[in-house]
C-alpha cells in the first residue's frame, strides 16, 4: 500500500479524521441514516441536499431536514454538521449560508452543482450551472463571504460537465478555488450519462493537476480497495463515497481501516445484517416516529438484501413492514448463518440508469459568462 496516503482531511479550518465523505443522496443521507454510518466509522457525513430559498423563507419541509442526532452518552462522537444547499441565486445561496452557520451551528457547508435532474437543469441549476462561469463564481464568492465569520468551509460538488462537448470542470476547479472554497469534489461523470456508464478517475487525475486546494473524488467506490485504489491513481485528497455504502453501512468502517493503513473487508451474515436493519429503523422511528419511519426503511430493505437468499415472499412483506413489532417479527424468519454473498462484492448497487438529453434553459449554452442571469430559485428540498 502506498505510503502516501491521506490519513486524514482538511477543510480549511476543519479537520475529519478519515479522508472519507458520504456523498449527500436525497431521500436516505438523513439523520438517521447518517448517525447509522457515523457509528461505523470516521469521516464527513454530508445531510441531504436542502434548498437556498427553503431555509430562507423558512420552509417547515426545508427545515425539518436540517436535523442532527446528538449522541447520547456513551453514543460515540458529535456529527460534524454538514450540509449540502442547492441555490441558482448568490443572494439566496449566501443568506442561507449564514442562518446554517448563525441558527443551526454547521461547520461545512458543500453546494450542489451536479444534480442531473430535468426539473432542476430545466432551470439552470445544479450539474448544468456552472457553464455560467461568472454566475458560479457569484454564488461561491457570496457564500464564502457569508460563513467566513463562523469560520465555515464551503466546498463545491460538481461533475465533468454537461455532456463531452460541454466540460466544465476544469473552469469550475479554478473558480472554485479563486473564490475562497476549502475543496472541491468532482462526481466524474458528466450530467447527460446521469449514472450510467463508469466514472472517468482519469478526470479527477487532470483535476488534482490543475487546482491548488483539495479535489475529492467520486464515483463508483464500491469497496474500500476502489477508494484507496481512486486515491493513488489521481492523488485525490479524499473520496466521496454514495451508492456503494446503501444497504452497508459498515463500509465506512472498512473505509476508515483503509485510510489507517489496513485491509478490512468486513463481510456480515444474515444475522448481523439484520441488526444493522433494526438499528436504522430504530434510528428512523426515533426521528420520524414508528409508521413513517418503517416507510423510511422500506426503500432500503432490497440494498441490505442484496445477494442474500431470502425468500420473495418475506422479502415483499419487509418492503411492505410498518412497525417495528413486525419489522422483529419477519427479520426473525431471517437465517442469521447465512454468510455474506461475496458475489456482491466490487459490483455497482443503487441507480444506474442510462445516459439522457439534457433538459436546459432556452439558450443556456449561447454565453458561458450569466452575469446577472437570473435563474429562479426552487424551494422545494429533498426527493
Ligand atoms: C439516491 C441518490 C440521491 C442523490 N442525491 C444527491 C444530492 O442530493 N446531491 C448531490 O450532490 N448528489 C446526489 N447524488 C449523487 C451522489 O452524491 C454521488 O455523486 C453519485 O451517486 C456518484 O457517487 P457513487 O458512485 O459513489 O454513488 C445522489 C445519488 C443517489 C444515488
Amino acid at each position: 500500500m502506498s505510503a502516501t496516503l491521506p490519513r486524514e482531511l482538511r477543510l480549511g479550518p476543519l479537520r475529519v479524521e478519515t479522508p472519507v465523505v458520504l456523498a449527500p443522496m436525497a431521500g436516505v443521507t438523513n439523520e438517521a441514516y447518517r448517525r447509522l454510518c457515523r457509528e461505523q466509522g470516521a469521516g464527513l457525513y454530508v445531510c441531504e441536499m436542502i434548498t437556498s430559498r427553503g431555509i430562507v423563507e423558512r420552509d417547515e419541509t426545508t427545515l425539518r431536514m436540517v436535523a442532527f442526532d446528538p449522541a447520547g452518552p456513551g453514543e460515540g462522537h458529535q456529527e460534524i454538521r454538514s450540509v449540502q444547499l442547492y441555490g441558482t441565486d448568490p443572494v439566496y445561496v449566501a443568506k442561507a449560508a449564514e442562518i446554517l452557520c448563525a441558527e443551526y451551528g454547521v461547520a461545512h457547508i458543500d453546494l450542489n452543482f451536479g444534480c442531473p435532474v430535468p426539473k432542476v437543469t430545466r432551470r439552470g441549476g445544479g450539474g448544468v450551472l456552472p457553464w455560467k462561469r461568472r454566475l458560479l463564481a457569484e454564488i461561491l464568492e457570496q457564500a464564502v463571504r457569508a460563513t467566513e465569520p463562523y469560520g465555515v468551509p464551503v466546498t463545491m460538488k460538481t461533475r465533468k460537465g454537461i455532456d463531452a462537448e460541454h466540460l466544465t470542470y476544469r473552469d469550475a476547479g479554478r473558480i472554485a478555488q479563486e473564490s475562497g472554497c476549502a475543496a472541491i469534489a468532482l462526481h466524474a461523470r458528466t450530467v447527460d450519462q446521469a449514472y450510467s456508464g463508469q466514472a472517468d478517475w482519469a478526470a479527477i487525475a487532470d483535476l488534482v493537476q490543475h487546482v491548488d486546494i483539495p479535489v475529492l473524488g467520486n464515483g463508483d467506490i464500491w469497496e474500500a480497495a476502489d477508494a484507496v485504489r481512486m486515491v493513488e491513481e489521481t492523488g485525490a485528497a479524499g473520496v466521496v463515497v454514495g451508492r456503494g455504502c446503501l444497504g452497508r453501512p459498515w463500509l465506512f468502517r472498512d473505509l476508515a481501516a483503509a485510510f489507517a493503513g489496513e485491509q478490512v473487508a468486513t463481510l456480515p451474515s444474515l444475522g448481523e445484517v439484520s441488526a444493522m436493519m433494526r438499528r436504522h429503523a430504530e434510528l428512523l422511528c426515533r426521528h420520524l416516529g414508528e409508521e413513517r419511519g418503517c416507510t423510511e426503511l422500506r426503500k432500503h430493505i432490497a440494498w441490505y438484501l442484496k445477494g442474500f437468499t431470502a425468500g420473495g415472499e418475506l422479502r415483499n412483506s419487509l418492503a411492505l413492514v410498518s412497525s417495528l413489532a413486525a419489522l422483529d417479527e419477519l427479520l426473525g424468519r431471517l437465517d442469521p448463518e447465512e454468510p455474506f454473498p461475496v458475489a456482491t462484492l466490487g459490483t455497482p448497487r443503487g441507480r444506474q440508469g442510462s445516459p439522457r438529453r439534457v433538459v436546459l434553459p432556452e439558450g443556456w449554452l449561447e454565453d458561458t459568462d450569466g452575469t446577472g442571469c437570473a435563474v429562479a430559485e426552487d424551494m422545494h428540498s429533498g426527493g
